[in-house]
Protein backbone atom coordinates (compact mmCIF):
# COMPACT_ATOMS: atom_id res chain seq x y z
CA UNK A 1 0.00 0.00 0.00
CA UNK A 2 2.76 2.31 0.90
CA UNK A 3 4.32 2.03 -2.61
CA UNK A 4 1.22 2.44 -4.42
CA UNK A 5 0.52 5.68 -2.15
CA UNK A 6 4.14 7.13 -2.92
CA UNK A 7 3.83 5.93 -6.91
CA UNK A 8 0.52 7.34 -7.09
CA UNK A 9 1.58 10.41 -5.33
CA UNK A 10 4.74 11.00 -8.00
CA UNK A 11 1.80 10.07 -11.10
CA UNK A 12 0.23 12.32 -10.23
CA UNK A 13 2.23 15.17 -9.58
CA UNK A 14 3.79 14.40 -12.93
CA UNK A 15 0.58 14.90 -15.06
CA UNK A 16 -0.49 17.97 -12.87
CA UNK A 17 3.03 19.20 -13.98
CA UNK A 18 2.33 17.74 -17.57
CA UNK A 19 -0.82 19.78 -17.77
CA UNK A 20 0.24 23.46 -15.84
CA UNK A 21 3.21 23.43 -18.07
CA UNK A 22 0.70 22.31 -21.30
CA UNK A 23 -2.78 23.68 -21.28
CA UNK A 24 -4.53 26.13 -20.17
CA UNK A 25 -7.16 24.12 -18.93
CA UNK A 26 -5.66 22.60 -16.09
CA UNK A 27 -8.39 23.67 -13.26
CA UNK A 28 -10.35 20.67 -14.96
CA UNK A 29 -7.59 18.27 -15.29
CA UNK A 30 -7.83 16.55 -12.03
CA UNK A 31 -11.09 15.13 -12.81
CA UNK A 32 -10.62 14.30 -16.03
CA UNK A 33 -7.00 12.58 -16.45
CA UNK A 34 -6.97 9.20 -15.17
CA UNK A 35 -3.39 8.54 -13.69
CA UNK A 36 -2.45 5.39 -13.71
CA UNK A 37 -0.22 4.10 -10.84
CA UNK A 38 1.93 1.01 -10.90
CA UNK A 39 0.06 -1.20 -8.41
CA UNK A 40 1.09 -4.58 -7.75
CA UNK A 41 -0.35 -6.65 -5.18
CA UNK A 42 1.48 -9.32 -3.01
CA UNK A 43 -0.73 -12.09 -2.28
CA UNK A 44 1.27 -13.91 -0.07
CA UNK A 45 1.93 -11.16 1.89
CA UNK A 46 -1.80 -10.24 2.10
CA UNK A 47 -2.68 -13.82 3.42
CA UNK A 48 0.07 -13.98 6.03
CA UNK A 49 -1.44 -10.36 7.36
CA UNK A 50 -5.04 -11.94 6.93
CA UNK A 51 -5.66 -9.36 4.57
CA UNK A 52 -7.71 -11.36 2.05
CA UNK A 53 -11.41 -11.52 3.07
CA UNK A 54 -14.12 -13.95 3.75
CA UNK A 55 -13.26 -17.60 2.96
CA UNK A 56 -15.92 -18.99 0.34
CA UNK A 57 -16.45 -22.07 -1.34
CA UNK A 58 -16.97 -21.79 -5.37
CA UNK A 59 -17.97 -24.59 -7.85
CA UNK A 60 -16.36 -24.59 -10.72
CA UNK A 61 -17.72 -26.48 -13.56
CA UNK A 62 -15.78 -27.72 -16.49
CA UNK A 63 -12.38 -26.27 -15.01
CA UNK A 64 -9.91 -25.86 -17.50
CA UNK A 65 -7.10 -27.15 -15.61
CA UNK A 66 -8.95 -30.54 -13.90
CA UNK A 67 -11.42 -31.01 -16.87
CA UNK A 68 -14.08 -31.52 -14.88
CA UNK A 69 -16.50 -29.97 -12.23
CA UNK A 70 -14.43 -28.39 -9.34
CA UNK A 71 -15.22 -26.90 -6.28
CA UNK A 72 -12.56 -24.79 -3.97
CA UNK A 73 -12.17 -22.67 -1.02
CA UNK A 74 -11.70 -19.40 -1.86
CA UNK A 75 -11.58 -15.79 -1.41
CA UNK A 76 -13.42 -13.41 -3.73
CA UNK A 77 -10.14 -11.43 -6.11
CA UNK A 78 -12.70 -8.49 -6.89
CA UNK A 79 -13.41 -7.79 -3.55
CA UNK A 80 -9.59 -7.77 -2.92
CA UNK A 81 -9.19 -5.62 -5.40
CA UNK A 82 -11.33 -2.92 -4.83
CA UNK A 83 -10.37 -3.36 -0.74
CA UNK A 84 -6.50 -2.64 -2.36
CA UNK A 85 -7.13 0.04 -4.97
CA UNK A 86 -9.60 2.52 -5.58
CA UNK A 87 -10.48 1.53 -9.28
CA UNK A 88 -11.98 4.90 -10.01
CA UNK A 89 -8.68 5.98 -10.08
CA UNK A 90 -7.46 3.36 -12.68
CA UNK A 91 -7.91 4.08 -16.67
CA UNK A 92 -9.34 0.85 -16.96
CA UNK A 93 -9.83 0.57 -20.59
CA UNK A 94 -5.84 1.36 -21.34
CA UNK A 95 -4.85 -1.20 -18.58
CA UNK A 96 -3.84 -4.97 -18.14
CA UNK A 97 -3.99 -7.34 -15.58
CA UNK A 98 -0.73 -9.67 -15.05
CA UNK A 99 -0.29 -12.70 -13.22
CA UNK A 100 2.75 -12.92 -11.70
CA UNK A 101 3.63 -16.39 -10.73
CA UNK A 102 6.43 -18.72 -9.06
CA UNK A 103 7.94 -20.35 -12.33
CA UNK A 104 8.62 -16.61 -13.81
CA UNK A 105 5.05 -17.04 -15.83
CA UNK A 106 3.51 -13.93 -16.57
CA UNK A 107 -0.20 -14.46 -18.33
CA UNK A 108 -2.37 -11.32 -18.85
CA UNK A 109 -5.25 -10.70 -19.46
CA UNK A 110 -7.55 -7.15 -19.79
CA UNK A 111 -8.44 -5.93 -16.81
CA UNK A 112 -12.07 -4.48 -18.18
CA UNK A 113 -12.61 -8.23 -18.95
CA UNK A 114 -11.35 -9.67 -15.43
CA UNK A 115 -13.75 -7.08 -13.41
CA UNK A 116 -16.80 -8.83 -15.52
CA UNK A 117 -16.16 -12.28 -14.49
CA UNK A 118 -16.38 -13.02 -10.54
CA UNK A 119 -12.75 -14.16 -10.30
CA UNK A 120 -11.48 -16.03 -7.14
CA UNK A 121 -8.79 -16.99 -5.77
CA UNK A 122 -8.32 -20.57 -4.50
CA UNK A 123 -6.19 -21.62 -2.04
CA UNK A 124 -7.82 -24.97 -1.20
CA UNK A 125 -9.02 -28.19 -3.25
CA UNK A 126 -12.34 -29.06 -1.63
CA UNK A 127 -11.79 -32.54 -3.25
CA UNK A 128 -7.97 -32.57 -2.08
CA UNK A 129 -6.37 -35.99 -0.31
CA UNK A 130 -5.35 -35.82 3.24
CA UNK A 131 -1.80 -34.06 3.79
CA UNK A 132 -2.59 -31.87 0.59
CA UNK A 133 -4.02 -28.49 -0.58
CA UNK A 134 -4.99 -29.62 -4.20
CA UNK A 135 -5.59 -32.84 -6.39
CA UNK A 136 -2.26 -33.26 -8.09
CA UNK A 137 -2.00 -31.64 -11.60
CA UNK A 138 0.36 -33.42 -14.23
CA UNK A 139 2.04 -31.16 -16.31
CA UNK A 140 4.73 -32.34 -18.78
CA UNK A 141 5.10 -35.75 -17.02
CA UNK A 142 5.72 -33.66 -13.19
CA UNK A 143 3.07 -33.72 -10.55
CA UNK A 144 2.22 -29.87 -9.56
CA UNK A 145 -0.09 -28.50 -7.37
CA UNK A 146 -1.58 -25.49 -7.27
CA UNK A 147 0.17 -23.67 -4.52
CA UNK A 148 -0.45 -20.97 -2.99
CA UNK A 149 -3.51 -19.81 -5.34
CA UNK A 150 -4.69 -20.89 -8.25
CA UNK A 151 -7.00 -17.92 -10.37
CA UNK A 152 -10.36 -19.41 -11.15
CA UNK A 153 -13.75 -17.67 -12.41
CA UNK A 154 -17.52 -19.23 -11.58
CA UNK A 155 -18.86 -17.04 -15.18
CA UNK A 156 -15.94 -17.71 -17.54
CA UNK A 157 -16.44 -19.62 -20.77
CA UNK A 158 -13.46 -22.03 -19.61
CA UNK A 159 -12.53 -22.61 -23.74
CA UNK A 160 -12.21 -18.44 -24.11
CA UNK A 161 -8.17 -17.94 -24.12
CA UNK A 162 -8.47 -14.36 -23.42
CA UNK A 163 -9.59 -15.68 -19.77
CA UNK A 164 -6.14 -16.56 -17.88
CA UNK A 165 -6.66 -19.40 -15.02
CA UNK A 166 -3.11 -19.37 -13.69
CA UNK A 167 -2.24 -21.31 -10.47
CA UNK A 168 1.21 -20.99 -8.07
CA UNK A 169 -0.05 -16.86 -8.91
CA UNK A 170 1.90 -14.68 -5.91
CA UNK A 171 1.07 -11.12 -7.51
CA UNK A 172 -1.64 -9.31 -8.96
CA UNK A 173 0.02 -6.44 -11.08
CA UNK A 174 -1.26 -3.53 -13.42
CA UNK A 175 0.28 -2.47 -16.46
CA UNK A 176 -0.25 0.10 -18.84
CA UNK A 177 -1.95 -1.34 -22.07
CA UNK A 178 0.25 0.89 -24.39
CA UNK A 179 3.42 0.29 -22.38
CA UNK A 180 4.49 -2.91 -24.11
CA UNK A 181 2.88 -1.70 -27.21
CA UNK A 182 5.34 1.16 -27.93
CA UNK A 183 8.66 -0.43 -26.63
CA UNK A 184 7.54 -3.58 -28.75
CA UNK A 185 6.11 -3.10 -31.92
CA UNK A 186 7.75 -2.95 -35.30
CA UNK A 187 6.73 0.29 -36.99
CA UNK A 188 7.51 -0.21 -40.37
CA UNK A 189 8.08 -3.97 -41.45
CA UNK A 190 4.08 -5.71 -42.21
CA UNK A 191 5.49 -9.54 -41.94
CA UNK A 192 7.01 -8.05 -38.92
CA UNK A 193 4.23 -6.92 -37.55
CA UNK A 194 2.06 -9.65 -38.22
CA UNK A 195 4.71 -11.97 -35.90
CA UNK A 196 4.12 -9.02 -33.02
CA UNK A 197 0.86 -10.08 -32.91
CA UNK A 198 1.29 -13.36 -32.67
CA UNK A 199 3.97 -12.95 -30.33
CA UNK A 200 1.75 -10.72 -27.82
CA UNK A 201 -0.69 -13.55 -28.09
CA UNK A 202 1.36 -16.67 -27.60
CA UNK A 203 4.60 -16.15 -26.73
CA UNK A 204 5.18 -12.86 -24.26
CA UNK A 205 3.47 -14.60 -21.72
CA UNK A 206 6.57 -16.65 -20.97
CA UNK A 207 9.23 -14.82 -23.06
CA UNK A 208 10.88 -11.47 -22.42
CA UNK A 209 12.12 -9.24 -25.39
CA UNK A 210 14.40 -5.93 -24.35
CA UNK A 211 13.23 -7.30 -20.46
CA UNK A 212 9.70 -7.04 -21.05
CA UNK A 213 7.62 -9.96 -20.79
CA UNK A 214 7.20 -13.23 -19.20
CA UNK A 215 10.49 -15.06 -17.24
CA UNK A 216 10.28 -18.62 -17.75
CA UNK A 217 11.30 -19.25 -20.88
CA UNK A 218 14.93 -17.05 -21.66
CA UNK A 219 15.11 -13.74 -22.78
CA UNK A 220 15.15 -13.74 -26.80
CA UNK A 221 16.65 -11.01 -27.79
CA UNK A 222 19.36 -9.55 -25.20
CA UNK A 223 22.16 -9.25 -25.60
CA UNK A 224 21.82 -12.01 -27.78
CA UNK A 225 19.06 -12.28 -30.51
CA UNK A 226 17.77 -16.35 -30.90
CA UNK A 227 18.48 -15.59 -34.71
CA UNK A 228 21.83 -15.09 -34.17
CA UNK A 229 22.76 -18.07 -32.85
CA UNK A 230 19.98 -20.39 -34.29
CA UNK A 231 19.80 -21.40 -38.08
CA UNK A 232 16.68 -20.09 -39.63
CA UNK A 233 14.91 -22.62 -40.74
CA UNK A 234 15.46 -24.78 -37.34
CA UNK A 235 14.17 -21.91 -35.39
CA UNK A 236 11.35 -21.67 -37.70
CA UNK A 237 10.33 -25.99 -36.65
CA UNK A 238 11.46 -25.76 -33.14
CA UNK A 239 9.16 -22.80 -32.23
CA UNK A 240 6.32 -24.90 -33.97
CA UNK A 241 7.27 -28.15 -32.17
CA UNK A 242 9.98 -27.51 -28.95
CA UNK A 243 9.54 -31.37 -28.62
CA UNK A 244 11.19 -32.49 -31.75
CA UNK A 245 14.33 -30.64 -30.70
CA UNK A 246 14.30 -31.26 -26.67
CA UNK A 247 13.46 -34.05 -24.77
CA UNK A 248 11.24 -32.95 -21.99
CA UNK A 249 10.78 -29.87 -23.37
CA UNK A 250 9.47 -27.25 -21.15
CA UNK A 251 8.24 -25.04 -23.90
CA UNK A 252 4.82 -26.37 -25.03
CA UNK A 253 3.67 -26.78 -28.15
CA UNK A 254 1.56 -24.09 -29.30
CA UNK A 255 0.00 -25.45 -32.02
CA UNK A 256 0.97 -22.38 -34.62
CA UNK A 257 1.51 -22.99 -38.05
CA UNK A 258 4.89 -23.09 -39.86
CA UNK A 259 3.88 -20.38 -42.12
CA UNK A 260 3.24 -18.32 -38.38
CA UNK A 261 6.43 -19.00 -37.03
CA UNK A 262 7.77 -17.98 -39.73
CA UNK A 263 6.31 -14.67 -39.35
CA UNK A 264 7.26 -14.80 -35.57
CA UNK A 265 10.90 -15.27 -36.84
CA UNK A 266 10.63 -12.15 -38.57
CA UNK A 267 9.47 -10.36 -36.02
CA UNK A 268 12.38 -11.30 -34.09
CA UNK A 269 14.98 -10.79 -36.72
CA UNK A 270 13.90 -7.13 -36.44
CA UNK A 271 13.90 -6.84 -32.86
CA UNK A 272 17.31 -7.74 -33.16
CA UNK A 273 18.21 -4.51 -35.09
CA UNK A 274 16.68 -2.90 -32.26
CA UNK A 275 18.01 -4.20 -28.85
CA UNK A 276 17.58 -1.73 -25.85
CA UNK A 277 20.87 0.01 -25.69
C1 LIG B 1 4.48 -21.73 -21.32
C2 LIG B 1 5.70 -21.01 -21.55
C3 LIG B 1 6.21 -20.80 -22.94
C4 LIG B 1 5.54 -20.27 -24.04
C5 LIG B 1 4.08 -19.87 -24.12
C6 LIG B 1 6.53 -20.16 -25.08
N1 LIG B 1 7.75 -20.62 -24.65
FE1 LIG B 1 9.46 -20.62 -25.74
N2 LIG B 1 10.42 -21.54 -24.19
C7 LIG B 1 9.87 -21.82 -22.95
C8 LIG B 1 10.86 -22.46 -22.12
C9 LIG B 1 10.67 -22.89 -20.67
C10 LIG B 1 12.03 -22.57 -22.91
C11 LIG B 1 13.37 -23.18 -22.48
C12 LIG B 1 13.68 -24.39 -23.27
C13 LIG B 1 12.94 -25.64 -22.89
O1 LIG B 1 13.30 -26.31 -21.95
O2 LIG B 1 11.95 -26.00 -23.60
C14 LIG B 1 11.71 -22.00 -24.20
C15 LIG B 1 12.61 -21.90 -25.27
C16 LIG B 1 12.40 -21.16 -26.41
C17 LIG B 1 13.39 -20.92 -27.44
C18 LIG B 1 14.83 -21.41 -27.46
C19 LIG B 1 15.71 -20.42 -26.79
C20 LIG B 1 17.15 -20.89 -26.81
O3 LIG B 1 18.02 -20.08 -27.05
O4 LIG B 1 17.38 -22.08 -26.61
C21 LIG B 1 12.80 -20.15 -28.39
C22 LIG B 1 13.42 -19.61 -29.66
C23 LIG B 1 11.42 -19.93 -27.98
N3 LIG B 1 11.23 -20.57 -26.77
C24 LIG B 1 10.50 -19.19 -28.69
C25 LIG B 1 9.15 -19.10 -28.35
C26 LIG B 1 8.16 -18.45 -29.19
C27 LIG B 1 8.45 -17.74 -30.49
C28 LIG B 1 6.95 -18.60 -28.53
C29 LIG B 1 5.59 -18.18 -29.02
C30 LIG B 1 5.14 -18.75 -30.26
C31 LIG B 1 7.21 -19.32 -27.29
N4 LIG B 1 8.54 -19.61 -27.22
C32 LIG B 1 6.24 -19.63 -26.34
C33 LIG B 1 8.59 -21.51 -22.54
C34 LIG B 1 7.60 -21.01 -23.35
Amino acid sequence: MKTLKINFFISSFFVFCFLSCNQKKEQKAEQTVNVQPEFFLDLVDLQSKNKLGKDTVVTVSNDPVYHKTKKYHAVNALLLLKNEIDLSKVDIKNTLIVFECIDGYKPEMPLELFLKTNPFLAFKDVDAPKGSNWEKIIKNGNEMNADPFYLVYTTAPTEDQEYKWPYNIIKFRFESKSKNIEALQPKDDETAMKGFVLFQKQCITCHAINGIGGEMGPELNYPKSVTEYWKENELVDYIVDPASFRNKAKMPTLGITKQESQEIVSYLKYMAKNKKT
